[in-house]
Parts: structure tokens; sequence; C-alpha cells
């Protein structure tokens, strides 16, 4: 039975597998993976690439049934989707013939909310992120980042207890992306929100969490958990602290990378 006394655990996944069926196939990709994420803390799940973090990730969101074990939300068993989950992917699906804002306020509309009460919020999230002069504008009128910028705002408009970051930031060169980096930590501390991280990028692990999920290669399971004790807001400068890449290495280590 899922447990219901620990309130700081906001996710609990418990010996989950997951089997995906191939042609004639099985593929495993989790077995037995044991993952939680405290509420409020910044958790990253770092992996080499297939070995199931994505999988995890829409697990968690309700959107793929592990095929074995427990995953629990505040210590409710998760059986579909929830309204307090927001899901961001490696490419924001942004309607063309939305403006940048009806594109922000679309989960309202979605859960059948009035827009009227979220405008000043969607504004408010576009001013955090520099796109005031954009709300108007349609996709195609804006840059890749930008467009992730919007993705960012419309996962949080409605305040969602858990975001769940599937390399969210892939697509973008390395400068917009720490950038964007900078910004979702920003936002997610103002929030308050719960975050889950997918990333293959170590050293991003490192600047962003508060602990990092290390996982195996396929099938995926953890590894060790590394806990990251640096101050926030965190700045720039911490890329060239020895404390820093001593757990890059450490990370490394856990891969066999080192
Ligand atoms: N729908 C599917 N059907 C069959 N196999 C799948 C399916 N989705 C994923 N897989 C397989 O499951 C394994 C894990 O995939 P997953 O996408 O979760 O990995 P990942 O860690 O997110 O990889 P990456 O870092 O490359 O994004 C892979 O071997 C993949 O081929
Ligand atoms: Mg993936």
């Amino acid at each position: 039975m899922p447990k219901n006394n620990d309130s700081k655990v906001l996710v609990r996944l418990e010996g989950v597998s997951k089997k995906y069926q191939s042609g004639s196939n099985e593929i495993v990709a989790l077995s037995g993976l044991d993952l939680e994420a405290r509420e409020g803390e910044f958790l990253s799940l770092l992996g080499p690439s297939g070995c199931g973090k994505s999988t995890a990730l829409n697990i968690m969101g309700g959107l793929l049934k592990a095929s074995e074990g427990i995953i629990t939300i505040a210590g409710e068993e998760m059986t579909k989707p929830r309204r307090d989950i927001g899901m961001m992917f490696q490419q924001a699906v942004m309607f063309p013939w939305r403006t940048t804002i009806e594109n922000v306020l679309l989960p309202i509309e979605v859960f059948g909310l009035n827009k009227k009460d979220y405008v000043a919020k969607a504004e408010e999230l576009l001013e955090m992120v520099g796109m005031t002069e954009f709300a108007k504008s349609y996709p195609w009128q804006l840059s890749g980042g930008m467009q992730q910028r919007a993705a960012l705002c419309r996962v949080l408009i409605h305040h969602p207890k858990l975001l769940l970051l599937d390399e969210p930031f892939g697509a973008l060169d390395e400068f917009t992306r720490e950038t964007m980096n900078q910004e979702l930590l920003r936002l997610q501390s103002h929030s308050g929100s719960t975050a889950v991280l997918v990333t293959h990028n170590i050293s991003e692990a490192v600047f962003m969490s508060d602990r990092i999920a290390v996982m195996s290669a396929r099938p995926g399971r953890l590894i060790g958990v590394i806990d990251v004790p640096f101050e926030r807001p965190r700045k720039p400068e911490l890329y060239g602290r020895p404390e820093f890449t001593k757990l890059v290495v450490q990370a490394r280590e856990m891969l066999g990378l080192a």
C-alpha cells in the first residue's frame, strides 16, 4: 500500500519497472527504480541516453503506466494525469494560430477555468522572462529560446505543485540554455514548486539541483543520489569552484566515466 505518512516527499516511485513491446521484442526500459522527490526541491535525473529517464518522467506525470511498482504523489497513488503537475519537453509545442499570451493561457482553457482571472498572471510571468513586448506575437515570430520561455510561462500559469522537465532546453545553443536554466531556477524558487529535471549534462545537473538521482544504463535503476549543498540563488561563478568540480567528478565516477 502507498505510504501516506511522509509529508516531505511529494513524489515517490517504488520498484518501478517498465517494459515496452517493440515488434516481437520486449525492451526493459526501467527495472526496480526507486526514487523520491521532496517538496520544494530541485531534483535531477541524470543518466546515459536510453536509460529510461523520459520513461520515468512520463510515468511520474501519469502519461505512461508502469509495468510494475507504485507511484505516489503527496501520498496518493497516481492513477491518471493530474492538474497539479506541469510538464515541459525538449520541443516547445506552441499553437501557431495563437499569440504568445494565448499560448501561455492554454492550460487555463483546457482546465475550463476563467481566462480573465489569469491574464494578469500570464503578463507577470512573461515579464519575468523578458517577453512583455512579444505577448501579442505569434510563435513563428519568436526564436527557439523565446518559444521555450513562453512554454516555461505556460507550464507555470496554473501554479503546478510538481514541474516535470524533460531536457526542456536541450535543443537550444549553450549560451541560451544557460540563461534559460537561470530563469528556470528563479521561477521555480519563486513558485515553490518541486522540480524534476531530466538531463544527461552532468555540470547542468550539479548547477541546478538540490539532489541528483544518478541512473544506470538500461534497464534504468537508481545507482545513487548526490546531495548538492551550494547556496541559492546559484551564480555562474559556481562552475569554477573546486567543490563544484568535485561533485562533477563524483557523478562521472558513478556513471563509470571517470
Ligand atoms: N514507445 C516505445 N516503444 C518501445 N521502446 C521504447 C519506447 N519508448 C522508449 N523506448 C525504449 O526504452 C528505452 C528508454 O527510453 P527513454 O526515452 O526513456 O530513455 P532516455 O533516458 O530518456 O534517453 P535520452 O537521454 O536519449 O532521451 C530506450 O531503449 C528506448 O528505445
Ligand atoms: Mg529522453
